[in-house]
């Protein structure tokens, strides 16, 4: 008898340890962060996962009664990688959310893998404007080129630049950002040439000789981030700074991880971007100086920023589905609105892209320090290509 009471005891003890087990494994929800944390690009992945973790650390790890939990897993910036990672975050730790993607090529190719497994992909760095058309599980917290680069051209148009030699990385965002400031600027009677130099281990030297020669009014300027400093040091070396062409382009030039380092040859250029650190809000003093605390030695840049706001957007999804995942957290997402550190923002329900503030802004030495000063506001950019193939 003593012996049967025992056994059902065990018995029903084993079946709550079980129950409880499963229990446990249900209330986690985890967030797999794919990243280039090593290789030429890793700026960007240390910036964002910096933005991410500090988002976590002021907003607990709690959600909807789940525990939240990030796997970080370094792309080395190849796209192969990023695919057979999110494939392994998906299968083997069955994965809520993926997020990251620092680079075009490292969204795309994980896109019909979110499709097929039903996993919303929160893109927090690549800008390619055609990316959330890859999948309708793809949301994007950072921004798009095109939607960065037309107020840029608007600018150039109304303060006297006539002539425009471009000069873009070779690959999707730098294409995106040729094409909207040729277009938008040629429209206002403007004149363009277009020159673009390879993604890997750029060379500018050649075509900053050619930028020399044509003598244009500005020179329009794209290069992801974190490849701004090496741009800056052939333009100094080519005796650009000296000829009187104006610097200017989205704002990935004078990305805030490099721009102090960058010295006085950046003062006076002009971009156009969504985020700075200088932005003057509460809600961006509080980031910055968290950011710092947190991270002695860095300034987050604009890739922080979407790296925060892109875990604002999850933990925003997974309130409302009460911690679900799949079509339910990416429709939750869709039309969710806040204020991040850059300002007002939201997730456009058609294109599950960021609408948001553009800023035009000059380099200028603050406190002794290299800062974009944000001097005019286009306020609720959508992008413009999407908009455009709307209308
Ligand atoms: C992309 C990468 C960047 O570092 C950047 O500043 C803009 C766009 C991209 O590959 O999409």
């Amino acid at each position: 008898m003593r012996r049967r009471t025992f056994m059902r005891a065990a018995g029903a003890a084993a079946v709550t340890l079980a129950l409880s087990g499963a229990a446990l494994a249900q209330e986690t929800v985890k967030i797999g962060l794919i990243l280039p944390m090593t290789g030429p690009f890793a700026s960007t992945g240390r910036q964002i996962e910096a933005a991410a973790r500090l988002y976590m650390q002021q907003q607990g790890d709690t959600v909807a009664g789940k525990k939240i939990q990030l796997i970080v897993k370094d792309d080395t910036g190849v796209a192969d990688v990023t695919k057979r990672l999110a494939q392994e975050l998906i299968v083997n730790d069955k994965i809520s959310v993926m997020a990251g993607f620092g680079l075009t090529p490292l969204a795309l190719a994980p896109a019909p893998l979110a499709t097929q497994a039903k996993v919303p992909a929160v893109v927090m760095a690549a800008a390619t404007a055609t990316i959330t058309e890859a999948s309708p599980f793809i949301v994007r917290t950072s921004f798009t080129l095109p939607q960065a680069t037309v107020p840029m051209a608007e600018w150039a148009a109304q303060n006297g630049i006539k002539k425009v030699v471009t000069l873009v990385s070779d690959y999707g965002p730098g294409i995106d950002a040729e094409k909207a400031f040729t277009g938008a600027f040629t429209a206002k009677g403007g004149q363009v040439e277009n020159l673009r130099v390879p993604l890997a281990n750029p060379d500018f030297s050649p075509f900053l000789q050619k930028v020399a020669d044509a003598k244009p009014d500005a020179l329009f300027v794209f290069v992801p981030s974190g490849i701004g400093a090496q741009f800056m040091k052939q333009f100094v070396e080519r005796g650009l700074d000296k000829s009187g062409v104006k610097l200017i382009g989205p704002g990935d030039v004078t990305d805030d991880d490099i721009l102090n380092g960058m010295g006085d040859v950046a003062l006076g250029a002009i971009t156009t971007q969504h985020y700075s650190a200088a932005h003057d809000s509460p809600e961006n003093k509080a980031f910055v100086e968290a950011f710092k605390k947190a991270n002695p030695n860095m300034r987050p840049n604009f890739m922080a920023v979407g790296g925060y706001d892109g875990m604002h957007l999850i933990y925003e999804g997974l309130k409302k589905t009460n911690g679900q995942g799949g079509q339910a957290l990416i429709d939750a997402m869709k039309g969710t609105s806040w204020t991040s550190p850059r300002g007002p923002v939201s997730i456009d329900p058609q294109t599950r892209d960021i609408i948001q503030n553009i800023y035009v802004r000059k380099v200028e030495r603050v406190n002794g320090e290299l800062y974009n000063v944000e001097f005019a506001t286009i306020p609720n950019v959508k992008d413009p290509v999407k908009a455009a193939k709307a209308n």
